[in-house]
């Protein structure tokens, strides 16, 4: 068990913690056949995924090619063993020229923009989606998706389950949900060993749903509780059970929810921050008791609960926004309902 630091000071340690990867998946990588794609390599998990990839090959002692798949892969993903592909998944002939190999990460998508430039949404989570679906038949892969894809749950439910129907509201989430059908059209004839990762909220230091909140009582402004819980998965879990979800592929495909143990109440956590940071939370709203809120016992199950409990992101967090640490700029828009991003 890797001891937890009480802080992450630089963005050099967070990248080290975000890219550990676990001892059972180092093991898993001993014994998985073949090279591997991380396909859409270049967005905010992206990264995490190619450096765990990379360090779990190492520590596995069993060479193999990893290759980065991106519309411009960066060169602080490149290095020894690990190749960049320039590909725009919406281009079938970049996709076609593209290696073919047994094991697929799959983390294209579009989400916000959507309101206004829906087609691009759609090409992007659909079209891009069969690109890769129909080239990689034959192959393993873990197709990241969204709980979006759920209905909006009520707290009194547990939150989504694998088993619960799809009913995704507004046209993001609708997109996410031809994404996963492109996939299943051809795990369902056998053609491709697919896992529907059904995330919600990734969070590290730079972003994510404890970073939104942080920022906002940073800088002073009310927390609306309107949306009171959700649930969070430090990113390199995320990552690391990604990896592990490639044993689970399966035709027809797998689905699996991935999150944290907790559902936690916003007030909550917006009260430890303000503690962390030294600000008086204010707060606007009242809980309505909804929210895109998924029930991972299944991956939790599988694989342990996640190795950074909530309490210690919370932390982290808190103290990385209050020394200062950068931003990516990117608001979750956890508390949205309607579907509109
Ligand atoms: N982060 C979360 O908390 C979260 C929560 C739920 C679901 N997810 C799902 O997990 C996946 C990864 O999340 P993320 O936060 O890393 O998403 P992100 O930051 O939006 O990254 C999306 C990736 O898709 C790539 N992409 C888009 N269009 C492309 C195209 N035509 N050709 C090639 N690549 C293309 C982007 O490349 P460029 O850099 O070139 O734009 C980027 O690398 C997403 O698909 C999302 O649906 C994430």
């Amino acid at each position: 068990m890797v001891q937890l630091p009480d802080r992450i000071e630089s963005a050099a340690q967070l990248d080290d913690l975000l890219s550990q990867p676990s001892p059972a998946l180092v093991e898993q990588f001993r014994h998985l056949v073949g090279d591997i794609a991380i396909v859409g390599a270049t967005g905010k998990v992206g990264p995490s995924v190619v450096h765990m990839t990379r360090r779990a090959v190492q520590e596995s002692g069993v060479p193999r090619r990893i290759l980065v798949v991106a519309r411009k892969p960066t060169a602080d993903l490149i290095g020894p063993g690990v190749e960049p592909c320039t590909c725009d998944l919406l281009d079938s002939h970049a996709v076609a020229a593209l290696p073919r190999v047994p094991n697929v990460i799959y983390l294209v998508g579009r989400k916000f923009g959507s309101t206004g430039s829906e087609s691009m949404t759609w090409g992007v989570n659909s079209i891009a989606a069969y690109h890769a679906a129909h080239h990689f038949r034959g192959s393993r892969i873990v197709a990241f998706s969204t709980g979006c894809v759920y209905p909006v749950m009520d707290l009194a439910t547990g939150g989504a389950t694998e088993a619960t129907p799809v009913a995704p509201v507004g046209e993001y989430a609708m997109s996410c949900v031809a994404r996963e059908r492109m996939f299943d059209y051809f795990a369902d004839q056998k053609l491709l060993e697919v896992v529907h990762l059904r995330l919600n909220y990734a969070v590290e230091c730079r972003y994510g749903v404890l970073h939104d909140l942080a920022t906002r009582i940073w800088q002073g402004e009310p927390v609306d509780v309107t949306t009171g819980y959700a649930n969070a998965i430090w990113q390199g879990d995320c990552c690391d059970q990604a990896l592990r979800a490639l044993s689970l592929a399966s035709s027809p495909a797998t689905i699996l929810n991935v999150t944290g143990p907790e559902t936690f109440s916003i007030r909550q956590v917006a009260l430890q921050l303000g503690e962390i940071l030294g600000k008086e939370v204010t707060f606007t709203g009242q809980e309505n008791g909804l929210g895109y809120l998924s029930n991972a016992s299944r991956a939790n199950g599988l694989f342990g609960n996640p190795r950074v409990p909530l309490a210690r992101l919370v932390q982290w967090v808190g103290h990385w926004v209050r020394q200062g640490g950068t931003s990516l700029g990117k608001p979750t828009h956890f508390e949205t309902q309607d579907g509109k991003y």
